[in-house]
């Protein structure tokens, strides 16, 4: 049976991260993909201009139309905005058995701010707990946290476990803004760390990396993968996705990720 997985996002009109970027990495890994919609924005490659708000009521109905009549095989959970839409977010999801990847958006690659200050704990406090894995960036895992960014494996280790504690199942957190020859992830479970390494490939083009794995993350979830299995199957996805970035020709800032370059000749 072919998954199906609804992505709670914003959209990007240039098509490189939000919704239209998790449609895609969702098609990619091989699941069939739904979107209920949070804000738009109006956004380029080089950032930012513009945030239009979706009415949480009506957040709210697009995810009840869809559960109403849609068997969900996982969730994914991306730009919320505000602390009302994380509420209502967290009100549909509350008590449901698919997994769900909370991807806690807060700032654009272009430094926008797509996460309101006050939203910050109700996205700690709610969506967090709901989170089978949940997948911060660095800032954002010190953000949640109130610490400073993680600069060593150990201290990322460290902040997933922090934020197990918090209620999320697992937690991976993400080495994209770190620095070295590796980009390195970091799972942590009940059972401890779990690193998953990946050169850290030499590209300016990496608009939507995180809205795409964690999409692939869903979608590998909702095939009925283990955490550690689909985080694997993810990582490769988005290195690859990475990797082709350049044959694209999309934009002159940060371009988007190649999501179909081992499928298309
Ligand atoms: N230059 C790179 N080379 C290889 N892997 C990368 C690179 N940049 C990011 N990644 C990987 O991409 C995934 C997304 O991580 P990242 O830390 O970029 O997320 P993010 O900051 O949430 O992304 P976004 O800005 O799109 O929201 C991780 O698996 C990370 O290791
Ligand atoms: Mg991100």
């Amino acid at each position: 049976m072919i998954a199906n997985i609804l992505s709670i996002a914003g959209s990007d009109p240039s098509g490189g991260a939000g919704i239209q970027a998790d449609l895609k990495a969702i098609a990619a890994n091989g699941a069939y993909g739904m979107a209920a919609l949070t804000a738009l924005t109006a956004q380029n490659t080089r950032g930012v201009s513009g945030v239009h708000r979706v009415p949480p009521a009506f957040v709210a109905a697009q995810i009840r139309a869809v559960l109403d009549d849609v068997r969900v095989d996982a969730v994914k959970v991306g730009m919320i905005l505000d602390a009302e839409i994380a509420e209502v977010v967290a009100d549909a999801l509350e008590g449901r058995e698919m997994p769900i990847v909370v991807d806690p958006v807060m700032i654009a690659k272009g430094g926008a701010a797509l996460l309101e200050e006050d939203a910050v704990a109700v996205l700690r406090d709610r969506l967090l707990p709901l989170a089978t894995v949940l997948t911060p960036n660095l800032p954002e895992a010190a953000a949640l946290l109130g610490e400073d960014v993680a600069e060593t494996r150990a201290a990322m280790a460290a902040q997933g476990a922090a934020l197990r504690a918090r209620g999320a199942a697992h937690v991976l957190v993400k080495g994209g803004h770190g620095s070295g020859a590796e980009s390195a992830d970091c799972l942590v479970s009940e059972g401890g760390a779990e690193w998953f390494g990946a050169p850290r490939i030499a590209t300016k083009n990496t608009h939507g990396t995180g809205c795409s794995l964690s999409s692939a993350l869903a979608a590998r979830l909702g095939q009925g993968m283990p955490p550690a299995a689909a985080v694997h199957r993810a990582k490769a996805f988005i290195g690859d996705a990475i990797a082709g970035a350049d044959t694209l020709t999309v934009g002159s800032g940060h371009g988007p990720v190649h999501h179909f370059v081992t499928l298309w000749p």
